[in-house]
């Protein structure tokens, strides 16, 4: 098992990106419960030709689509080290635990927080994101708010984010029992940045009709451009009007890391809280989401739960309080902080930042190599490694959409769609640190040959 994915891993560049999963492969998914043991070896055998082939191909350097990261065979190693220990980190006195409070003082010193902030591996960014509401809620409420709920208060508490943040920040309303109405989509500007008069106004507005603004979401890289809001000037208007200041930077916060980026993110040290994964820009595998809270103790009042099964000691296993359930809704917890550990340690902060500067530039040249060819048009500008883009012409989103289907079925290369300014848009998100110049090439030349064969076609059919 060991061999056949190290060599996936080695000779993924022989492979397609992805390929359409065969009617045959779905059926053999709907069996009905095996009662009697399969040699192990014959369900291998089921993983490399029914599972391997068919999965989305994030590690493949062709992959740009959505926001995934490439995963590295260091990750990989420390993920089956920490199956085979089988821990369990919701707490307990136990050195694993002290391996995620390693990987937290990382964080806040990468981040400039305080020794007093704590920090918390999740899933990733939605609930990062979701935790975050639920502190700031403790803030503005106090702790009555776990008790009595949100009614009792006769407050509406009120959120703000940007026309291009990520639809978990108004899912995390909604699961907070705030109501995503109460979250005011602020529009943005020419640079796709959250617009500081527009929110400065909602604010304003806001606290004038009664209502009680509790929350900026800024965001340090979002889904659609990869653009970096100005978190200065969010930051300051979150002080001034003494509401908390989150910042969301599922992918774009760890270019901390690379010292020429790292600038683009002045102000995110003086957020309140930090939503961010390890598993996009930081190239650990699947799934190592983090959140990053300044006021450490407003975090752990908004989730310890004294029960009598969970009682902590200063003695035995149940030493060490507060433990990581004290900081969120999991008890269950798997071990995501060695395979976290594992790739710092080995690859090092400067080599992680360096993957991120490289995919940064590999965005300016997909950016400079589009500007080139007529056939293409940029749509955005380019703040990070996210690239918008579309094939010219009549039916243009029809088109688009095509060419984004027939480049993700040919194998070459696979970015997914969004919609910038109304179009329908190519948009690449280059995360993995195995993508190089040929990948963008394959893209831009694969985009122009399914476009000009739509519009040869068009020419012939009179529609596409
Ligand atoms: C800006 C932003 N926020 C939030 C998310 C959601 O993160 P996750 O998929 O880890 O839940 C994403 C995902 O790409 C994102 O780009």
């Amino acid at each position: 098992m060991l061999d056949d994915i190290l060599d996936y891993t080695e000779h993924i560049r022989e492979r397609p990106v992805w390929q359409p999963i065969p009617q045959p492969v779905r059926e053999a998914f709907r069996q009905p419960l095996p009662q009697k043991p399969a040699n192990l070896a014959s369900v291998h055998d089921t993983f490399m030709r029914d599972i391997l082939p068919y999965s989305v191909g994030n590690a493949h350097p062709g992959f740009m689509g959505w926001v995934h990261g490439g995963g590295t065979p260091v990750g990989m190693l420390a993920e089956m080290l920490a199956a085979g220990l089988n821990a369990n980190l919701g707490g307990r006195d136990q050195i694993p635990v002290e391996v995620e409070r390693q990987v937290v003082r990382w964080v806040r010193e990468l981040f400039r927080f305080p020794d007093t902030a704590s920090g918390l591996f999740v899933t990733g960014t939605s609930m990062a994101n979701l935790i975050a509401v639920l502190v700031a809620r403790t803030a503005a409420l106090g702790t009555g708010v776990r008790r009595q709920g949100i009614a009792a208060t006769g407050k509406r508490l009120m959120a703000y984010t940007s026309a291009g943040a990520h639809g978990c920040i108004a899912q995390a309303m909604d699961l907070a029992g705030l109501g995503s109405d109460a979250l005011r989509i602020v529009p943005v500007n020419e640079r796709y940045q959250i617009d500081i008069p527009a929110l400065e106004a909602a604010i304003g507005r806001d606290k004038r009709a009664g209502l009680t603004p509790f929350f900026i979401a800024a965001t340090a890289g979002t889904v659609d451009t990869g653009a970096v809001d100005d978190l200065t000037a969010a930051a300051q208007v979150a002080q001034r009007e003494e509401v908390w200041f989150h910042v969301d930077g599922a992918y774009g916060a760890l270019a901390m890391l690379a010292p020429d980026i790292a600038p683009r993110l002045a102000g995110i040290e003086r957020a309140d809280s930090i939503a961010f994964d390890f598993n996009k820009w930081g190239q650990v595998p699947y799934d190592a989401g983090f959140v990053l809270v300044r006021d450490g103790t407003l975090h752990h009042s908004t989730f310890a739960s004294p029960a009598a099964y969970l009682r902590r000691e200063t003695r035995g296993m149940a030493a060490g309080s507060p433990w990581p359930c004290d900081f969120g809704p999991d008890l269950s917890r798997g071990f995501r902080a060695l395979k976290t550990w594992f790739t710092i340690k080995a690859y090092g902060a400067q080599k992680l930042g360096a993957v991120i500067s490289k995919t940064c530039a590999l965005a300016q040249y997909l950016k400079q190599s589009i500007e080139k060819e007529p056939a293409l048009e940029l749509l955005a500008p380019v703040a990070l490694n996210v690239v918008c883009f579309r094939y010219r012409g009549e039916h243009a989103d029809d088109v688009n959409r095509n060419i984004v289907a027939d480049l993700q079925e040919s194998g070459i290369a696979a970015p997914s769609t969004t919609t910038v300014n109304g179009c329908l848009a190519i948009r690449a998100a280059i995360v993995n640190h195995r993508t190089n110049r040929k990948d963008v090439d394959a893209l831009i030349q694969a985009a122009i040959a399914f476009g000009s064969a739509y519009a040869r076609r068009r020419a012939t059919a009179g529609r596409p």
